[in-house]
């Protein structure tokens, strides 16, 4: 056997592995620590009574009518996860996304009801059009372009909606420039100055969001994204989108996807410490981990918790994620 004490000045002294030693040791040393309390649950909701329809490319993940989400409130309150993320889905489809903002458009409908159901459960909602609009854009479209202006005025009247449904948080994901501060005047002019908003601030234009576009009913009928969620390679710009998503008053800002940009994650954690920071596992993310698992390449439960750990070692307080409940389930044991 060759000196050992030759191999580093620190070797034989330090030997990390000391601490690894036992389930106890380990767990007495862990950095970090993944709860129920931090997951947001995505749910996609339909017209209609009895529905509960799995999303092909999203095994676990259902378009469901709002008479099923009393069970879906109960289920999530045992689980102790707090909150969830409302997507919707209308009857019908038009320029300008006339259901999104309807005082019975469908997410409405599903807020009444959570709401009465669990009055503890925090109601959070997506602030968009794209679900809503024939087109598929996340704004209004005339000759083809994504206008951005005339967009505020419609995303602060369904945020509005949303509060008056009976929502507690609402969330713009619509990626126009100005949409927090517009829909803080919206709220604030509406009597809800205590609406607080989380900002999808840096949402990236993603192939990670394809299932969730089947889920959502919601891809782009002409062109992409690339005019107004932002470019991957760009990481100062995210700094700088969220930065100005805090100057219009954002209370919650968020980095979305979450696996492909923990380093924007950890640099969002890092460089805007006062704020609480989300982080979204996007459909993509889950998608190929579910695939994978399913062929027997991958071990779900393993993969999916060291990825949510790996998204909250990066910084996120909160993390919006397909997984939540089969999680909280893994985290009881
Ligand atoms: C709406 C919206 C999208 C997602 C959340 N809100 C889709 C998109 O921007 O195309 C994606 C979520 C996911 O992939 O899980 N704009």
């Amino acid at each position: 056997m060759q000196n050992l004490s030759k191999l580093s000045p620190t070797f034989p002294a330090a030997r990390p592995r000391r601490l690894r030693q036992s389930d106890g040791l380990r767990r007495l040393v862990r950095q970090t620590t993944l709860t129920p309390a931090d997951f947001i649950y995505p749910m996609f909701i339909v017209h209609g009574q009895g529905v509960r329809h799995e999303v092909s490319s999203m095994p676990g993940v259902y378009q469901q009518s709002p008479d099923q989400l009393p069970a879906e409130a109960a289920e999530l309150g045992r689980l102790g996860i707090p909150a969830v993320m409302l997507f919707g889905l209308p009857a019908e489809k038009d320029p300008l996304g006339r259901e999104n903002f309807a005082d019975d458009g469908i997410v409405q409908q599903a807020i009444r009801t959570l709401r009465q159901a669990d009055p503890e459960l925090v109601i959070m909602t997506d602030v968009c059009m794209c679900e809503y609009t024939d087109h598929g854009h996340c704004g209004v479209v005339e000759d083809g372009q994504i206008l951005n202006d005339p967009t505020l005025e419609i995303l602060g009247q369904v945020a509005v909606s949303h509060a008056r449904a009976g929502a507690h948080v609402v969330g713009p994901s619509a990626m126009m420039d100005g949409q927090v501060g517009a829909i803080r005047r919206a709220l604030d002019e509406a009597g809800f100055p205590n609406m607080p908003i989380m900002g999808y601030s840096a949402k990236f234009a993603s192939g990670f969001y394809g299932p969730f576009r089947e889920a959502a009913d919601s891809p782009p009928q002409f062109g992409d994204r690339s005019t107004y969620q932002m470019d991957p390679a760009n990481g100062r710009e995210a700094m700088r989108e969220i930065a100005l998503d805090i100057n219009e008053g954002a209370d919650i800002i968020m980095v979305k996807p979450a696996l492909p940009y923990l380093d924007i994650i950890r640099q969002a954690r890092d460089t805007f410490p006062d704020l609480p920071l989300a982080a979204y596992n996007v459909s993509g993310e889950y998608s190929m981990l579910k695939a994978a698992s399913r062929l027997g390449w991958l071990d779900e439960k393993r993969v999916a918790l060291e990825s949510l750990i790996a998204i909250k070692r990066a910084g996120a307080d909160m993390i919006l994620t397909y997984w939540a409940k089969d999680a909280a389930h893994w985290l009881a044991g």
